[in-house]
């Protein structure tokens, strides 16, 4: 067995399209801050199988897989202190994922609201895997027997349920305490971030409009002049973040810019209180050059080396696949599986 004082850390990212800053903020930059923790095991998946619950291009997927761990280790994830690699290379993911399927109750997800939206009206037409999702994502973490994992906000229900299999598979195979109920880390001042051209929706890598998002593959140039770009209004910085309830541009770039300095909201408009965004937006700018630029510019040098990446990956599977595989074969004998 692990050492169990320790926190194990797991997350993961789609390799579905254009990581964004949101991506970014949300998730990658605290999977390096979470690493740099004390006693913290990391381990960091690039959510290949995932992804499949919609139609992929093969070679697409092959490609954004790549781009995914290059943003990870641009940002910062040290490939000897973490582990990264690829959900579909470790197959105790799968089979996990079968076994919890078996605990988990049709009406459990069908509370899912993730899936609700994804599927929409089309919901006899989507695939039985995205119905199941989540409960992939629960195989994901206690596959590892992971106790903190970092997501976003929309994830917090997945997370719930997770918790739910967790604890039901205990109490079902009589095996108290062998599942770890995970705990969500939610949070930080740019969680969520939204649409540069409409703030009432989240940044996203479908927006048809590029300038709706800044991805992490963009140039420092083009990143700067996105930002200037970004819709706001006539009035200047307000006195009090209350007041930006109703200006959901300039709120997103006030979040964005607290996330970028390591400030929180009522500090960036304490500094900026009556200037107008002629002032502001060359100030965010140039925090984000100093804050993305290096990161971008990494990720660069990873994805013109593929091969590098590749062989990271590897060989985080390997070690992926080492803690996995004797958390599986406990879990097969709590079952009551021939052996
Ligand atoms: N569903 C997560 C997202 O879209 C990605 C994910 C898959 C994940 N498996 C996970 C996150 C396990 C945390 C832990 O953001």
């Amino acid at each position: 067995m692990t050492n169990v004082s320790k926190k194990r850390v797991f997350s993961g990212v789609q390799p579905t399209a254009n990581l964004h800053l949101g991506n970014y903020l949300g998730a990658i930059r605290r999977f390096v801050e979470l690493q740099n923790e004390p006693a913290t095991e990391c381990i960091y998946c690039v959510v290949d199988l995932h992804a499949i619950t919609v139609p992929q291009d093969p070679e697409k997927l092959r490609a954004q897989t790549r781009e995914v761990a290059a943003a990870y280790l641009a940002a910062g994830v040290d490939p000897v202190r973490s582990v990264i690699f690829v959900q579909s290379n470790v197959s105790a993911h799968a089979e996990l994922a079968w076994i919890l399927n078996c605990v988990a109750r049709m009406g459990w997800l069908e509370r899912m609201t993730q899936f609700k939206d994804k599927a929409g009206k089309n919901a006899e037409r989507s695939s039985v895997g995205l119905f199941d999702y989540p409960v992939l994502m629960a195989a994901d973490i206690l596959t590892y027997k992971a106790t903190h994992v970092p997501v976003g906000d929309d994830q917090k229900q997945h997370l719930e349920l997770s918790r739910d299999i967790a604890a039901r598979f205990n109490t079902d195979f009589k095996v108290d305490g062998f599942f770890p109920l995970p705990e969500p880390i939610i949070g930080g001042p740019a969680a969520r971030v939204m649409n540069l051209q409409d703030g009432t929706k989240k940044m996203s890598k479908s927006d048809p409009a590029d300038n709706s998002r800044i991805n992490l593959t963009d140039s420092v140039d083009v990143m700067v002049k996105k930002i200037k770009k970004a819709k706001t209004d006539t009035l200047p910085m307000p006195a009090h973040v209350d007041e930006l309830k109703s200006r959901p541009e300039v709120d997103n770039l006030v979040s964005i810019y607290a996330a970028l300095s390591g400030q929180t909201k009522e500090q960036v408009v304490a500094e900026f209180v009556g200037a107008g965004f002629g002032v502001f937006k060359p100030r965010l700018a140039d925090l984000a050059v100093e804050a993305l630029g290096p990161t971008m510019t990494s990720m660069a040098t990873y994805l013109a080396d593929p091969a590098q990446i590749d062989a990271i990956l590897r060989a985080g599977a390997d070690r992926a696949n080492a803690i996995a595989q004797p958390i599986l074969k406990d879990t097969k004998a709590a079952v009551g599986f021939w052996s």
